[in-house]
């Protein structure tokens, strides 16, 4: 076992070494050398060594590389290496993170980081928690307590009856919202077709003013944190009209609560801590490994009410925090665990300076791109930047010939209308020097295709 586990460790450590010599996109050769592995299920028990090695040498150099610092692509998070040495441990550990009773430390971790993320965030100390795979699943934890709650007002216990014959919930979004967040009402039943649009401003903003008028039982999700523009929704202004309608109000804030760690991001923040839920993602900036996000609920009873499970032969009866009642799994494995390690090793200010320096790199990309003519569609206020090279056509092959030179990795998107380039920084690893690399090889692709033309 010992040399099994040695010999994964300098392969994992020679990975991650090597991560910034190499383009950022696996080569077409790498991907294509993965159809060694479309072969009939072994007959015999193999070498684990000869597992490892075949696992490596092939599927190592087909990976993408999002771990290194020139990866900007969608909104992913690098793993900080803590994390990672802290995920080998707790693999070893293979604690099924349900009850406190049963995985003491690993609870014991997840109810510190929890304690430690309210404190950071200045959200209600009294909030629920529950760690899950993601922002998806952190929604939708999140908006199955809102569903019981608005519900549970209304004298309908869902639980127990089910949505059939109880009053209807009107849910409210911004015509902005994320694909995952409407899927997430989809999975609750309350549909991804039936809830209500509102129109946003050029940033992807919630228009508070195009609210429609509010009554019976119903839940208002808005963002912190468009997955494009990086705006945040007037959340502030939004609860104050929905409280006082009796309105839930969540907050779907995948990467742009953590903004809530800068003491310098408040006008961006502000009004969040009204809201009555949020959803948000580790695997993001906090730059733990995949997969790794949380639900917060002012209202704990809610979430547990939402999520708990009872059963003779399951000890939950605890004066202590068991995880399995605040999630929507029974058994989970010990992601609490990366959070605790990245939050200890990088403290409030370390979480901080990282959000902080990846919001300045995001300026310095679209100053760049600026300043060489290029036209930046969205007002940078956060990690995200939108550019146009020329039209759809145009923005599109620098895309692809970015991504094939490897310097750099960067998505498309239609940002009303208008085809762009994504630009997301999220990585702990990103420095000055990849910052200058990247939008070198940006500007000098565009200028070779308008010379081309
Ligand atoms: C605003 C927003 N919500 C939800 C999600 C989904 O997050 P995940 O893929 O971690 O489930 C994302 C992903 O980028 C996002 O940006």
């Amino acid at each position: 076992m010992r040399k099994l586990l040695e010999d994964a460790a300098q392969r994992a450590i020679s990975y991650l070494e090597g991560i910034d010599s190499r383009g950022v996109a696996p080569l077409p050769e790498a991907v294509a050398r993965l159809a060694v592995l479309d072969e009939p299920l072994p007959v015999e028990p193999g070498e684990p060594a000869m597992t490892l090695k075949l696992l490596d040498e092939i599927c190592s150099p087909a990976t993408m590389a999002t771990v290194g610092p020139r990866f900007f692509g969608f909104v992913i998070g690098a793993s900080l290496p803590v994390t990672v040495a802290s995920n080998w441990l707790a693999g070893a550990w293979d604690q099924n993170s349900a009850l406190y009773h049963v995985t003491p430390a690993t609870a014991q971790l997840e109810q510190v980081a929890l304690r430690w993320l309210l404190d950071l965030f200045d959200l209600p100390r009294e909030c629920g928690g529950a760690f899950v795979t993601g922002a998806t699943m952190a929604n939708f934890s999140a908006l199955a307590a809102a569903r019981h709650a608005v519900l549970s007002n209304a004298g309908w216990a869902i639980e127990a009856d089910g949505l059939c014959g109880g009053p209807p919930i009107t849910v409210i979004v911004g015509a902005e919202a994320h694909p995952t967040l409407i899927k997430s009402l989809g999975l609750l039943g309350l549909g991804r077709n039936r809830i209500i649009r509102v129109p946003v401003d050029s940033q992807g903003r919630m228009r508070a003013d195009a609210l429609p008028s509010l009554s019976g039982p119903t839940i208002v999700c808005t963002q912190a944190g468009n997955v494009n523009t990086g705006a945040f929704d007037p959340i502030g202004e939004i609860c104050e009209i929905a409280h006082r309608a009796g309105a839930w109000v969540h907050v779907d804030g995948a990467f742009g609560l953590w903004a809530l760690a800068v003491p310098s991001m408040l006008s961006l923040t502000a009004g969040l801590a009204d809201a009555d839920s949020w959803a948000t993602d580790f695997h993001k900036w906090l730059n733990v490994p995949y997969d790794s996000g949380l639900a917060l609920v002012r209202d704990a009873d809610a979430l547990c009410a939402a999520m708990a499970v009872t059963a003779d032969y399951l000890p939950t009866a605890s004066p202590v925090r068991n995880p399995s009642d605040l999630t929507p799994e029974l058994s989970r494995r010990a992601r609490g665990v990366e959070v605790w390690a990245a939050m200890h090793s990088l403290g409030r200010r370390g979480i901080a300076e990282l959000v902080e320096r990846n919001c300045r790199y995001a300026k310095c990309f679209a100053d760049g791109l600026q300043s060489a003519g290029y036209r930046v569609l969205n007002d940078v206020v956060l990690n995200q930047v939108l550019v146009a090279f020329g039209d759809a056509e145009e923005t599109l092959q620098v895309i692809s010939e970015l991504q094939t030179e490897g310097t750099c990795w960067c998505g498309s998107t239609v940002w009303q209308g208008q085809t762009a380039m994504r630009i997301s920084v999220s990585s702990w690893a990103t420095t000055d020097n990849d910052v200058e690399r990247s939008l070198e090889a940006m500007l000098r692709i565009a200028r070779q295709r308008v010379r081309q033309r």
